[in-house]
């Protein structure tokens, strides 16, 4: 499913100038998207590998005075370089180095896939196994790995991190942050001018799997889910995740600009959250939105674990966590925000306050059958706008055919308008791929641009938008 069909290798590096554009953009869509996407060089070398293992493309729409255009290109990671000259792949599998070819023994790993982060004036492609690569943002060409200035000590830096709209501020972390399989968490803040000018390091009650973390403006918030890593395991050749329900999910919770050693822990059922929606301190009361399932979403992951379910048995939510800062105990509150899906996103002036709108994708499947797009198999043919308060919904369905990749919201200039959402539609009838852009507001009426994309597009992580 990693290598067939839409899942198939791309490997087009291109550039489109003046792509077709059918509606009328609106004036102010000014600016760039930026979308990282997995796209593996060659065949892995020990037979299969999971979508995650891919190479990083960064992908740009560039939007100007009502024109668009496009380009790919490979992230020119050590590895890439390494494997480009062999002409056949050397690491070996998903996050374990115990599986590389000899002659790569200490290379970097980092295959800057899963996030493009702009800030401080860089854009950075990031993947939460390794540290950034920065990218230049006009050319796509790699100027290379980035560690704020040689100063940052964790080795990892996660994808994606959380943006403080109101400082400049840029909060961030990485676990495994001392190697393979450690505890080590450590807490990075860089300044509104890209500055590194905080790291600090804290141990996990376990290495779980953190893909992403949340960020209010009293608050941070480490969340952990019972996939965890297990050196013994890699150094075997296994897994690096496996599912284990015999643990507890875990939230460490520390105030904002706190010592690490203030660090509250809690715990939860075991579940699964790649995504976090949002995450706002309410008085004593810390809440924290997210997309939640009931198992791992990833098959390799449950596998590993002896988990052994079809994907369409996977129950989740979208969940409200409510800890209660005031009170002893170790327990949140649980509440159900609305039926299940994932990539959510806000409005980024809505970044770690309170908030009502919420946008994520979903699985319809009485629309038709699931088609095969991304790295956990069927793709996403939906986009909801959740009302969070009212719990209210209205959807858009990407049409027959048709799956959906990670929307972005790009604001308006319009007052009173609440932006729009831009994202690529996987044309399967077609072979083809669409950039369209809706009104967030109405999106249930459908996209008011299409831009066409003459080849497929392989399925990106996440995405963000950077106005002009
Ligand atoms: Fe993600």
């Amino acid at each position: 499913m990693d290598y067939i069909g839409h899942n198939a290798p791309s490997r087009i590096e291109a550039e489109i100038y003046d792509l077709v554009v059918e509606g009328n953009l609106p004036a102010d869509i000014q600016g760039s998207w930026y979308q990282t996407v997995p796209d593996p060089q060659f065949p892995p070398i020990q037979g299969w590998d999971t979508f995650l293992s891919g190479d990083g493309m960064v992908r740009a729409f560039h939007f100007r005075n009502g024109h668009v255009d496009f380009a790919q290109r490979y992230v020119q990671t050590e590895r890439w370089k390494l494997e480009r000259a062999a002409r056949r792949a050397l690491f070996g599998a998903y996050r374990n180095p115990y599986t590389d070819d000899p002659s790569v023994k200490g290379k970097k790993r980092g295959v800057a896939n899963t996030t493009p982060i702009w800030h401080g004036g860089r854009l950075l492609a990031c993947k939460e196994d390794s540290r950034p690569w920065e990218v230049d943002p006009k050319t796509l060409e790699t100027i290379g790995e980035f560690s704020w200035d040689g100063r940052l000590r964790s080795e990892t830096v996660t994808a994606p991190p959380r943006f403080d709209p109101e400082s400049g501020e840029l909060h961030f972390f990485g676990y495994e942050a001392g190697g393979l399989a450690t505890r080590d968490i450590a807490y990075c803040v860089a300044d509104r001018n890209g500055e590194l000018i905080r790291e600090d390091w804290v141990q996990a009650p376990y290495c779980a799997l953190m893909h992403d973390f949340v960020v209010t403006k009293e608050h941070v918030i480490f969340p952990g889910f019972p996939i965890v890593a297990d050196l013994e395991r890699l150094k075997r050749g296994g897994a690096h995740w496996a599912w284990d329900a015999t643990k507890e999910s875990f939230f460490g919770i520390m105030p904002r600009g706190g010592k690490v050693e203030q660090m509250r822990w809690f715990k939860a059922r075991p579940c699964s959250v790649f995504h976090f929606i949002n995450s706002f301190t309410e008085g004593n009361k810390v809440h924290v939105d997210a997309c939640v399932t009931d198992v791992a979403p990833f098959a390799f992951m449950r596998e590993a674990g002896g988990l052994h379910m079809q994907p369409q048995d996977i129950r989740g939510d979208l969940v409200r966590w409510t800890f209660d800062m005031s009170k002893p105990g170790d327990r949140p509150e649980e509440t159900v925000l609305a039926p299940s899906g994932d990539f959510p996103r806000i409005a980024d002036k809505d970044f770690m306050v309170d908030y009502n709108v919420a946008y994520y994708m979903q699985l319809d499947p009485t629309k038709g059958p699931p088609i095969l797009s991304g790295p956990v198999g069927a793709g996403f043919n939906t986009i909801t706008r959740l009302d969070v308060k009212s719990g209210k919904t209205k959807s858009l369905f990407a049409g027959p055919a048709c799956t959906v990749q990670e929307h972005v919201h790009i604001p308006s200039s319009k007052p009173g308008h609440e932006g729009y959402l831009g994202y690529i539609v996987d044309r399967h009838d077609e072979n083809q791929a669409e950039f369209h852009l809706t009104e967030a507001e109405n999106l249930e009426k459908g996209p008011l641009v299409r831009i066409k994309v003459p080849m497929r597009l392989r399925s990106g992580v996440h995405g963000n938008w950077v106005p002009a």
